[in-house]
């Protein structure tokens, strides 16, 4: 793993959005996976920007997004989908047919997950997979527990996790309790991970992650047994610690 401490939000996004722009530079036809919440949004805003400015094409990129909340509508102001159109697939000149997202209007968990999974085999390896990382460790929606899940699956949120993200509904009550999300073994298949962490909120979480044990009871610990991880972390994140 190799963590680069960056000073606050903005030069974490900053950052991230270069590092994913290399990879589109290189690769015109990469297949990324991307993310959603608090963290990514300013990567997204920086990538707009470079493309606003004609230094990114989209035409031949391909995303696939970690995961969907359950039982939600893909025109729901609270939808991944929505979040990912919203802040970036309307913004720039990706095709919407080469952006994949687990349908949460489906309620068929098998097959979504199933055929989720098939759709990313088919179109992989992921060539970067952009990450966040969850108050209580989880990334995706893979929430701490006694294993590891390999594949697509539709996972409950955990109460810190509901609690976390009932920040974008009207009440907690609101909050989708299920979401289909990339298994870990997803995610591990990836070529190379780029994780983001901002805030002192994340300084504890992230600790454990760097310097605890692989465990899943913090899933994104797993991400030290991946030969190709980045994390950009801000200094609130970071803590005093001297990485
Ligand atoms: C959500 C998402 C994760 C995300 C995490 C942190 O529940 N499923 O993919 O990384 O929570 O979100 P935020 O970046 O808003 O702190």
């Amino acid at each position: 793993m190799k963590v680069y401490r960056v000073k606050d939000y903005d030069a974490m996004s900053r950052k991230a959005a270069a590092f994913l722009a290399a990879k589109m530079i290189l690769k015109p036809n990469a297949l990324l996976g991307l993310a959603t919440g608090s963290t990514p949004a300013g990567t997204y805003k920086r990538l707009v920007e470079m493309y606003q400015a004609g230094e990114l094409d989209f035409s031949g990129i391909r995303t696939v997004n970690l995961d969907e909340y359950r039982g939600i509508l893909p025109d729901s102001p609270n939808s991944y989908y929505y979040f990912m159109k919203e802040n970036l697939f309307s913004k720039v000149n990706i095709l919407p047919e080469n952006t994949y997202i687990p349908d949460g209007s489906n309620p068929d968990a098998q097959r979504v997950c199933r055929e989720y999974e098939d759709t990313i085999e088919r179109l992989g390896p992921i060539e970067v997979q952009l990450l966040g990382l969850g108050h209580d460790g989880h990334i995706a929606f893979n929430e701490p527990g006694d294993e590891f899940e390999d594949r697509t699956h539709c996972a409950w949120l955990n109460e810190q996790t509901i609690q976390a993200n009932k920040r974008f509904f009207e009440t907690g009550q609101d909050v989708p309790r299920q979401a289909y999300t990339m298994g870990i073994g997803t995610i591990m298949r990836a070529r190379s991970i780029l994780m983001l962490v901002s805030g002192r909120e994340k300084a504890e979480i992230l600790r454990q992650v760097l310097e605890g044990p692989v465990t899943p009871k913090v899933p994104g610990s797993i991400l030290r047994f991946h030969p190709d991880v980045t994390v950009f972390a801000d200094e609130a994140a970071l803590g005093d610690g001297g990485r």
